[in-house]
């Protein structure tokens, strides 16, 4: 009873929003959405996938072309780049590539939290809600649609380094594999190997590079497709990924040439302490990412790897957490520790960036396998050159913290069990969409505090 009155008090509520167009980044379509699909000015409703359409700003192609214009053509031939990298070598810089750079905040990320802490009433806790818009974080790149906006990005980049004499870099994720995310359901992404989505990936790498061509005075440090090479490590048992094998891998090599080209430091995606961390996984990982390097030409701006990418672990845990099950190495500077001689061997740079964002609070997971939306999690260190270890270029943010991981709505096409568990926060939208709860628990639990 008191469920049906509330919702007729609020369907009495919904006329007067009808009409507002949605703001820059909100939300304004997609499966399951019944709000408002207009944009305010300079902003246009961008398909991203069939689940989230956005207000991106600018003119972005309209996801329905107009009933006269021409009908599709097929995917244009992949031109092959032979541009010059952004020092006009081919030498990357010896050392970090981090030193000496201010890192660029993404205003897309940042609109997220000044929204989010909106919402806050406590003011307390949305002060402190409102320093994370100050803390860099990396900007994914998970469908094709976003491409264009990587120019807008390096473009302010590019200005605020020529108004300020500083020197920016940019914090990438490459994420948009055929199909992505193989053992998992939650970040399927657009293209499936089935149709065409290898020359599609092509395109979305091309896509990036034209982009970072333009901008040759600010840095770009990319990650490289998070979770897909460790899925080759240990899960070719899972018929998608072993039939995402070739792709995955033709596709990386794809995009280290294509970014090392334009002088892209590159960081290729290395899973976790918990996941290729085990001793059986380590001498197969390093192998795998040592004869991928060599089959890409060993590209001199592939600097090393990325670990604890949107995930939990402490980069030095006080003690392990019971759930790590004996593995000696129990947290990323142990993993980190232990792989880089198998790598250093196999002729791979052993460098390493790793995420904290959300690794503020530990032993909170009931298995070390859980990823999806953990409660009680907080944010973790802040990012750092400092990092204590001399094979750690950085400590990072690159899982943007209130992104949601996975929907726990077990009805939707994308709903992943472990977005289910009872180490999962409810109520949790679509992967990528904010997740304003999970966001205020993450401020609230942020260690050291905000
Ligand atoms: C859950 O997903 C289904 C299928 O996409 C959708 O119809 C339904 O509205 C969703 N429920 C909620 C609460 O979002």
């Amino acid at each position: 009873m008191l469920k049906s009155a509330s919702l007729l008090a609020l369907l009495s509520l919904v006329p007067a929003f009808v009409n507002a167009a949605q703001p820059l980044y909100a939300q304004c379509g997609g499966i399951g959405w019944s709000g408002d699909t207009s944009c305010v000015s300079g902003a246009v409703c961008t398909k991203l996938n069939d689940y989230y359409f956005q207000c991106l700003a600018g003119s972005a192609p309209s996801t329905s072309p107009p009933a006269t214009s021409l009908p599709p053509t097929s995917v244009p031939p992949t031109p092959t780049t032979t541009g010059t990298n952004p020092t006009g070598t081919t030498t990357p810089v010896a050392g970090n590539p981090f030193t000496g750079y201010t890192i660029w905040l993404t205003p897309y990320y940042a609109d997220e939290v000044k929204a989010a802490a909106g919402l806050i009433s406590d003011a307390t806790q949305k002060a402190k809600a409102l320093k994370v818009a100050d803390i860099p974080t990396f900007t994914w790149f998970d469908v094709v649609a976003k491409a264009p906006t990587l120019g807008t990005y390096l473009a302010d980049a590019s200005a605020k380094g020529k108004a300020s004499g500083q020197k920016y870099l940019v914090q990438i994720v490459v994420y948009d594999l055929p199909d992505r995310d193989c053992a998992a359901l939650a970040s399927n992404g657009e293209f499936s190997i089935a149709n065409d989505g290898l020359n599609k990936y092509y395109n979305y790498i091309d896509q990036l590079v034209a982009q970072i061509k333009k901008y040759p005075d600010v840095r770009v440090v990319a990650v490289i497709e998070p979770d897909s090479l460790a899925n080759l490590v240990t899960n070719l048992n899972v018929a998608k990924c072993s039939g995402a094998q070739a792709a995955y891998k033709t596709g990386t090599i794809y995009a280290l040439k294509q970014l090392n080209a334009v002088g892209v430091y590159m960081y290729l995606d290395a899973g976790h302490a918990g996941w290729l961390g085990w001793s059986a996984n380590l001498s197969p990982a390093a192998q795998l990412y040592s004869q991928l390097y060599k089959d890409a030409g060993s590209p001199p701006f592939v600097r090393g790897l990325a670990t604890n990418v949107a995930n939990y672990n402490a980069l030095t845990a006080s003690s392990p957490d019971p759930i790590t099950q004996g593995n000696s190495n129990y947290d990323e500077i142990h993993y980190i520790n232990a792989l880089a001689p198998a790598l250093t061997s196999g002729g791979f740079p052993a460098h390493f960036i790793v995420d904290q964002g959300r690794s503020g609070v530990q032993n909170i997971r009931q298995e070390w396998g859980d990823w999806c939306n953990v409660k009680g999690a907080g944010f973790g260190a802040r990012p750092t050159l400092n990092t204590g270890s001399s094979l750690i270029d950085a400590i990072v943010w690159i899982k943007p913290g209130g992104e949601c991981d996975g929907t726990s709505n077990t009805s939707s096409p994308r709903y992943d069990a472990h977005c289910g568990l009872s180490d999962a926060a409810p109520n949790a939208p679509e992967a990528g969409t904010w997740f304003q709860a999970y966001f205020e628990t993450l401020v609230k639990n942020a260690n050291p505090a905000l």
